[in-house]
């Protein structure tokens, strides 16, 4: 598959057949997704393969477990009570899914950003300034690792929500200091075909300043 037909293709998929997802695939994913651009060349990302099944429903039972405990136990209408039944979904569905790939990401901290420390911003007013470029390289390695589930026939997903439970899922994980969960991507064959969601057209997204 050629990459603009992979980037074309791309969905979020939450529903996969039970096919697991064999190692060689997933070490080729995250193999791809080391490819990607980070701040100073610092590659601040680890690849936790999650294939174990009694982990993963674990692990969303840990993610309900808290959003249960941060949403009002009485929503206030039927409205809201849906809306919650979505959320706890959104979050939670991943336990399903035949592998996932857990981001680990710890923060690279440059000359620059030690100068506007010393310059007397605080650590996060200076990751501001500067695009929180940590988080925006783990993005960019993200991006790779979904372009290349779907070059090798895979459907994936992208998921944060799950980190309402990040220190829950760092402790089931075994991840600690420097290091901190990033983000979870789902990875496993599609149920059924897909289709990229409605973008906005290009008019819309591109300015030129000539
Ligand atoms: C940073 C980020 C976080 C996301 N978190 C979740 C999530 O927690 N649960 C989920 O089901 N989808 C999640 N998604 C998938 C988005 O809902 C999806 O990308 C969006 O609806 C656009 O659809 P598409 O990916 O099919 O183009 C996330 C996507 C991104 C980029």
């Amino acid at each position: 598959m050629d990459l603009k037909t992979a980037i074309e293709t791309r969905s979020s998929v939450r529903e996969y057949t039970s096919e697991p997802v064999p190692e060689a695939d997933l070490r080729e994913m995250v193999r791809l997704a080391g490819c990607a651009p980070s701040v100073n060349n610092s590659q601040p990302w680890r690849y936790l393969a999650i294939t174990n099944e009694a982990l993963r429903v674990r692990m969303a039972e840990v993610v309900r477990g808290r959003l249960i405990e941060v949403l009002p136990p009485d929503p206030g209408d039927e409205a809201e009570r849906i809306a919650h039944e979505k959320l706890l979904e959104f979050c939670t569905w991943f336990g399903r899914a035949p592998a996932l790939l857990a981001v680990k990401t710890r923060d690279y901290e440059a000359v620059l950003d030690r100068a506007l420390v010393r310059w007397g911003l605080t650590r996060e007013e200076a990751a501001r300034l500067r695009g929180h470029p940590n988080a925006v390289s783990v993005g960019a390695s993200v991006e790779n690792l979904l372009l290349a589930a779907t070059a090798l026939g895979y459907a994936s997903c992208w998921l944060t929500g799950p980190l309402v439970a990040a220190r829950e899922l760092e402790s089931l994980l075994d991840i600690g200091a420097p290091w901190r969960l990033g983000a979870i991507v789902a990875v496993g064959k599609p149920l059924r075909e897909t289709r990229q969601s409605p973008k906005k057209p290009l008019d819309d997204i591109f300015e030129l300043i000539a």
